[in-house]
């Protein structure tokens, strides 16, 4: 089976791992942690990145250090993982969908203000599959009603928007290590920011709150969101590969591009103008004219060896975030839309067998 995704380790993981195990520096504390934290903020071109146990606790520390609580509205778009949503909803706050942008299938800013209210504390963005969100419009509505930004960058490591790679644009970015993302530490998350009020309040919350010059001493409910050292030595070695990983996503999209652009009913992933894409998930949507449906074509793919993903569901049509709200754009791509293999490991050879297979059910 080709798989959607999976790790790559071939790099000096092994290697430090071992050095954690040897050096006996195999919980939260030890040298590969600060070392990763620092390449990752440099990488983003952020001041500071502080990492955390997985994608999800970072978005709940961001939320947490912007003041998000009880009775507050945070925006996010209706196509998203669930741990978007969740991590506004551990704070008491309410998540208040938008609808996507047809084409980038990301936050659609012009239909953000519409959603604004007198709670709305903050819009959360999700650079969705790889592909940033369209930055300046929604800073410039952010500035307007005085919202906090955060970008939930958890696909999206290495993407950028007019030049600035994602995670440094808004207040707070959130990164997730997650086996099948850009990079991997199994599990493992980052929050990146430029404001060093926010980072030492996420890095006092980080570990429970304590305080730093009284042992045992809390001031706050804090949190026990630490990565290990080991988490962040196979971290490090996947750092020293990320530009690689990066180039062969990226060239591998473009590979999909030629064999697809010509088939029937098929529509293929878009980088908008001034944007780069990484193509965490390199993703199609299956139109009418293909002549079957997506989740037969999903089917058929597996068939042949060919594992893949429908996209996520409409976070509204969820029954715990269940509104009547209309996101037609959501709902159409969600419908449509597959991931197909993605991974840095993917051989040009099972890229065109894809393809092949793809044209042939076309035509079954
Ligand atoms: C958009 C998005 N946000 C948040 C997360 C949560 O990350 P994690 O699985 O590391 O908790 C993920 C990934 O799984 C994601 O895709």
């Amino acid at each position: 089976m080709i798989p959607v995704s999976e790790p790559r380790l071939d790099g000096k993981e092994l290697e430090y791992v071992k050095d954690c195990v040897k050096s006996n520096w195999i919980s939260s504390v030890g040298e590969y942690v600060t070392r990763f934290e620092k390449m990752f903020a440099r990488f983003c071109g952020t001041s500071y990145a502080l990492a955390t146990c997985n994608g999800t606790t970072a978005l709940h520390l961001a939320m947490v250090s912007l003041g998000i609580g009880e009775g507050d509205e945070v925006i996010i778009p209706d196509l998203t993982f669930v741990a978007s949503a969740n991590a506004i909803t551990y704070c008491g706050a309410r998540p208040v969908f938008v609808d996507v942008d047809p084409t980038t299938w990301t936050i659609d800013p012009s239909k953000i203000e519409q959603k604004i209210s007198k709670r709305t504390k903050a819009i959360m963005v999700v650079h969705l599959y790889g592909h940033p969100c369209d930055m300046d419009k929604i800073m410039r509505i952010a500035r307007k009603y005085r919202l906090k930004v955060i970008e939930d960058a958890a696909e999206a490591h290495g993407a950028e928007y007019k030049g600035k790679r994602v995670g440094g644009i808004g207040d707070i970015g959130a990164f997730s290590f997650y086996g099948n993302k850009i990079i991997t530490t199994g599990e493992g998350g980052m929050v990146t920011t430029n404001k060093r009020y926010l980072y030492e309040k996420m890095r006092l919350l980080r570990d429970h709150a304590m305080s730093k010059k009284k042992r045992y001493w809390h001031t706050m409910v804090g949190y026990n969101y630490r990565m290990t050292n080991l988490q962040a030595a196979i971290g490090v070695a996947q750092m020293e590969q990320i530009d690689k990983f990066i180039e062969i996503k990226r060239r591998n999209a473009e590979l999909y591009n030629t064999l697809l652009k010509d088939v029937k009913g098929i529509t293929l992933p878009a980088e908008a103008k001034g944007c780069k894409h990484v193509y965490w998930m390199y993703s199609i949507l299956i139109e009418k004219d293909f002549g079957i449906s997506r989740d037969r074509v999903i089917a058929k793919l597996k068939e042949h060896g060919i594992d893949t993903r429908p996209f996520f569901h409409p976070v509204h049509r969820l029954p715990m975030y269940r509104d009547n709200g209309s996101y037609p754009v959501s709902d159409n791509l969600s419908c449509k839309g597959i991931n197909l293999p993605s991974a840095t490991t993917l051989g040009r050879a099972e890229i065109k067998r894809i393809c092949k297979v793809i044209k042939k059910i076309s035509r079954a």
